[in-house]
């Protein structure tokens, strides 16, 4: 059709945005519960919502480019980094720091940065599905190992030979998220011990985009490992998904290669705005996150209650579960009859590697989801006995 176009962009399939358009709509009158995409289930307080709407009134001038150096954001974050990580207040400054329009565009960096061209990337399935799919779409081979289906440490021995193994090209780049989607677990000391082993050609990418519920970072293991880069992101904690705003913190000669191929304006003024007034007010925004984690905590203990069921431990804002093995049904099917019936009754859940994916969210969604689970199990249930 199209003689122009690449012809194994034909053959790709677009990464499909949760929530698509067509699901935001309300269902029967009442809103839906999104809980699909990891975010914060609360929008930004209002004194924020009105501080920022006054900075959009009288501050920024939207004739103009917004800040393209980034300096005062990358300024605020680093004092954040040291801070939460407990380190001197200049262990991290503006030099370790490059800043995205979402950690989606700095992983399409790093790849460009890394591999374009000249290496593959490897991953340990089931994780985040942008490195593929970004990999992809620069021609950037995919070299995937699997995980224990306990408890989803990476196969470190198929990692290691995959490692040694692939040639034209070699594996240049790691990636990891700490701790992971969909699986919610954070790095085993196995596999920590293996990351450390890896030469410095190779880059380690560790994605933290979960770091303010897990509280464990690997920022302290920067100053030795020029090889290493963390992603973090505004979207899920900081409650700003919206705004689209990642970061990325590595050695400054690492940044300074990140910076090069980034886009002069990447980040437009109102999401710079935004993110530092995140930063400033951070106590207020990351107070919410104990509640998050005992609701995270009482939905594990009462869905593991439920015999069907096989739940995973979370170190973040989501569940994960599978169905436990039933001969008489398929599992796919049957976990996307669940993933139906639930968005029938108005709560979104991510159905995905297997398995089924929960964002946790306010105290009332998450009592929906339970009794709209528990209906669906059951229904599921008395439908397999009639077949
Ligand atoms: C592990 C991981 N990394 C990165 C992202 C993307 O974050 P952003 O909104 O900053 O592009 C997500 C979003 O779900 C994620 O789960």
């Amino acid at each position: 059709m199209m003689p122009f176009v690449r012809s194994d962009l034909a053959q790709l399939t677009a990464y499909k945005p949760h929530p698509s358009s067509d699901t935001v709509r309300p269902v029967s009158s009442t809103q839906l519960d999104r809980l699909d995409t990891n975010e914060s289930p609360y929008d930004l307080p209002p004194e924020l919502k009105a501080k920022l709407a006054w900075t959009y009134q009288q501050a920024i001038e939207t004739n103009r480019y917004p800040d393209g150096g980034h300096e005062e954001l990358k300024g605020a974050i680093a004092e954040y980094i040291n801070e939460s990580a407990s380190l001197g207040t200049s262990v991290f400054t503006t030099a370790n720091i490059s800043v995205g329009n979402g950690s989606d565009e700095l992983i399409r960096s790093i790849l460009i940065a890394s591999c374009l061209g000249e290496g593959s990337i490897l991953v340990a399935n089931p994780t985040f599905s942008m490195y593929a799919i970004l990999a992809q779409v620069l021609r950037i081979p995919v070299v995937q190992v699997t995980r224990n289906e306990a408890n989803f440490e990476i196969d470190l021995t198929a990692a290691q030979i995959a490692i040694e193994q692939t040639q034209n090209p070699p594996i240049r780049a790691v990636f990891v998220v700490h701790p992971n989607s969909p699986t919610a677990n954070t790095l085993t000391k196995a596999e920590l011990a293996w990351l450390k082993t890896l030469p410095e050609h190779i880059l380690v990418v560790i994605d933290e985009a979960y770091f303010e519920f897990s509280q464990t970072t690997l920022v302290g293991e920067l100053s030795e490992r020029p090889n290493w880069v963390i992603l973090r992101t505004f979207s899920k904690a900081f409650r700003l998904a919206a705004m689209r705003v990642g970061y990325c913190i590595a050695h400054p000669e690492l940044i300074s290669i990140i910076e090069k191929v980034r886009l002069p304006y990447n980040l437009p003024s109102f999401s710079i705005v935004s993110a530092l007034v995140a930063l400033q007010n951070r106590k207020l925004l990351l107070d919410s996150i104990s509640q998050t984690l005992s609701e995270r905590d009482r939905l594990i203990e009462t869905l593991s209650q439920q015999p069907e069921l096989q739940v995973w431990d979370s170190a973040t804002n989501f569940v994960f579960l599978r169905l436990k093995p039933h001969h008489s049904h398929p599992q796919d099917a049957a976990l996307k009859n669940l993933n139906q019936k639930l968005k029938a009754n108005g709560t979104l859940i991510r159905e995905i590697s297997g398995g089924l994916r929960i964002t946790v969210g306010t105290p009332q969604e998450n009592i929906r989801t339970l009794t709209r689970l528990q209906a669906a199990l059951a229904s599921l249930a008395s439908e397999q006995l009639t077949q």
